[in-house]
């Protein structure tokens, strides 16, 4: 099964993708881990990356559909969850394409549906544990007693605004294109994170 997680930052979608992997096997390619893997290795690709994420803007289409391809090609068979891809329309064809050729294409996308505000409080209090990449936050989440945990280089409030604006203006547009396929299933994430875990188990019928 290929499913897409969709939404603004800061949703929850890495929270709940690190649980199917946990519970039932899916793979989590995120867009976003492997260019933060990247940078920190200082790769072509993480210098390439670096400045378009520092002011939370998109990576262009190119590379990441090209990173995208590698890893569906890696991963043949295997249920995969793409987490934070695609974000554009041009990257959502592309998807297509790659899938038909397989004769695949996506079983669901989840659309994460939160508040600008929302977002803000989540992000600000994000925190991550670098050696698992498991996600916590401070109040709503919090780190496990004596885990070393740091805090993302882009969720400062000014590069979290960008991101949003990004969110609005580029990625939302994919709802529509999902609807039309009759792909897209909604999840209320305001609940705590155990319900909305619970509401994708039943919409994916796990
Ligand atoms: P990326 O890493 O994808 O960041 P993002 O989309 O901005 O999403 P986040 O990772 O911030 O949020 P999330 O939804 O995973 O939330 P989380 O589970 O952590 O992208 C980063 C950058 O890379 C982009 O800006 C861009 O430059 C580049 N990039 C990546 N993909 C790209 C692409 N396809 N094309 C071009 N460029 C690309 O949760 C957030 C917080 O909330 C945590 O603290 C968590 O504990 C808490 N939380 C989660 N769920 C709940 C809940 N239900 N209740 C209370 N708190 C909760
Ligand atoms: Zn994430």
């Amino acid at each position: 099964k290929i499913i897409i997680f969709l939404g603004p930052p800061g949703a929850g979608k890495g929270t709940q993708a690190k649980f199917l992997e946990k519970d039932y096997g899916f793979i989590q390619i995120s867009t976003g881990d492997i260019l933060r893997e990247a940078v920190k290795k200082g790769t072509e690709l993480g210098k390439l990356a670096k400045k378009y994420m520092d002011e939370g803007k998109l990576v262009p289409d190119d590379v990441i559909v090209g990173i995208i391809e590698e890893k569906l090609e890696e991963l043949k068979d295997k249920n995969i969850i793409l987490d934070g891809f695609p974000r554009t329309i041009p990257q959502a064809e592309a998807l297509d394409e790659m899938l038909k050729k397989k004769n695949k294409e996506v079983d669901a996308v989840i659309l994460f549906d939160i508040s600008d505000e929302e977002v803000i409080r989540r992000l600000s209090g994000r925190r991550i544990d670098p050696k698992t990449g498991n996600v916590y936050h401070i109040e709503f989440n919090p780190p496990p007693e004596g885990l070393e945990v740091i805090q993302r280089e882009d969720d400062k409030e000014e590069v979290i605004r960008k991101r949003l604006e990004v969110y609005h203006n580029q990625t939302e547009p994919l709802i529509e294109y999902y609807k039309k396929q009759n792909k897209l299933l909604k999840v209320d994430t305001s609940k705590p994170v155990e319900e909305v875990y619970n509401q994708i188990k039943n919409m994916l019928k796990l």
